[in-house]
């Protein structure tokens, strides 16, 4: 991969990923969770956060897409597969790739909101692009904060490639 630059690299993600996954397991000490994988970005970061969770745990996936294709987020947030079983009374942990706008965030959280009263809801993302929020979304648990930049690698696509790479970089054009 000569064209892409390293921006965290195996170790570090890995390294990151066992930190957030002890302060989950400190609060949630024991309880279950249903943790619920956006795809596709967040497929890698989520199985490997869920293989240092302690608490008996549920996954769930459910599909949502922002970009048409491009760098740019579209605005609009497409609920390609939004199927959840009843979480109602239950701790649901939200796991993304990068929050960027915050629409998407947004957008699952009212969905949440709107469909059931969980226990506890909370938001964990890889990546946190504070400085292209829209809204006033903040995720609960975020691995690195980055810059206004396009972002590939470790799940994160540019139309679809570099998701296998294991770690997250940008191109270098
Ligand atoms: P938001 O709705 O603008 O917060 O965008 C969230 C979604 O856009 C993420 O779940 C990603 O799938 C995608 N996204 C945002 N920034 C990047 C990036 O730098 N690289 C790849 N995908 C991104
Ligand atoms: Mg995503």
């Amino acid at each position: 991969m000569k064209d892409v630059k390293v921006l965290f690299t195996e170790e570090q993600i890995q390294t990151r990923i066992k930190e957030l996954a002890k302060e989950m397991n400190r609060f949630y000490n024991g309880e279950e969770i249903y943790a619920v994988c956006v795809l596709k970005g967040a497929v890698m970061f989520a199985v490997d956060l869920v293989k240092y969770l302690e608490m008996p745990l549920k996954m769930e996936f459910i599909r949502l897409s922002s970009y048409n294709g491009g760098t740019k987020s579209s605005g609009r947030v497409n609920a390609v597969d939004i199927s959840l079983p009843d979480l109602n009374g239950k701790n649901v942990l939200i796991i993304e790739d990068i929050v960027d706008t915050g629409l998407t965030a947004k957008f699952l959280l009212d969905f949440l909101n709107n469909n059931f009263h969980t226990k506890s809801t909370k938001f964990c993302s890889l990546l946190d692009k504070k400085i292209t929020r829209v809204n006033d979304i903040e995720p609960d648990y975020y691995g690195f904060e980055v810059g206004d930049q396009f972002l590939i690698g470790y799940g994160l696509d540019d139309d679809g490639y570099y998701r296998n790479l294991r770690f997250i970089g940008y191109k270098n054009v």
